[in-house]
């Protein structure tokens, strides 16, 4: 292992899922984040916002962080239905999704418009997980790597470094499905973003940005994954709803 590598993140994103009596969930994850495992790896759940702030509450002492799903990219303002930033942040999250697939599928988020809240969420404090990654056709098209390029370009505010910074790599055609790249697929394209991160992080920084895998993470999985270089991580959708899922694969970092 390089000196430089940097700390393990595991986050979950938990998406529209999540009641008051999900609290059950973050209970058994303080539980059993054990010294040891605090030492390897840190923990990020990304809870619906109705419960950012109770969990950021119930979570204090912990050292588990919460996360937002979204932010607009506005301080305030005339935008019905939308959070912004600061406001996560009072609410108690330290971290927030910028750009995730679903966002840029179902609410036609551009490359900018992330960008865009990237850089709300640097003005508010916290740090945001800026996620990229191809849909099927564009694997099928062997444009993987010219697609993330593309997407970490637009997306990454030029105030960027490895504190306010997490990206995370979702193929689109990995997420939700069961279907995952193979090391190799996913170690080509990590490299291509730590590489890219060259450029828009600085020389001095870009090795300690974290860089995550995501889609279709689990317990039988992770140790893969989590193995190969430059990947510093996972987003974990589904397996990061059931407790002992997201442990385990948390736990891919006890060696
Ligand atoms: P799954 O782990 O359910 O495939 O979801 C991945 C994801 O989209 C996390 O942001």
């Amino acid at each position: 292992m390089s000196v430089d590598r940097p700390r393990p993140l595991v986050a979950g994103n938990w998406k529209m899922n999540g009641l008051k009596s999900s609290g059950e969930i973050l209970s058994a994850l303080q539980t059993s984040y054990t010294p040891g495992l605090k030492a390897k790896v840190e923990l990020v759940v990304c809870p619906p916002a109705t419960l950012v702030h109770s969990f950021a509450v119930a979570s204090v002492g912990s050292r588990i962080a919460i996360g937002a799903q979204d932010c607009h990219a506005k301080e305030s303002g005339a935008y019905t239905g939308d959070l912004s930033a600061e406001m996560l942040a009072d609410a108690g999250a330290t971290y927030v999704l910028a750009g995730h697939s679903e966002r840029r599928q179902y609410h036609k988020e551009k490359d900018a418009d992330v960008c865009a809240k990237a850089m709300a969420a640097h003005r508010a404090g916290l740090t945001a997980i800026v996620c990229v990654g191809e849909t099927r056709e564009e694997r099928e098209a062997g444009k993987t790597i010219a697609v993330v390029r593309k997407q970490l370009r637009g997306s990454i505010p030029v105030d960027s470094n490895s504190h306010n910074l997490v990206v995370a790599y979702e193929p689109v055609w990995a997420i939700g499905t069961g279907l995952t790249p193979t090391a190799a697929d996913v170690a080509e394209v990590h490299a291509a973003i730590r590489d890219e991160l060259k450029r828009l992080v600085g020389k001095a920084d870009h090795a300690k940005v974290r860089i995550l895998y995501g889609g279709s993470v689990k317990p039988s999985n992770a140790a893969e994954l989590m193995a190969v270089e430059n990947v510093n991580g996972a987003l974990v959708g589904g397996a990061s709803l059931v407790a002992a899922d997201f442990l385990a694969i948390a736990g891919a970092y006890l060696g």
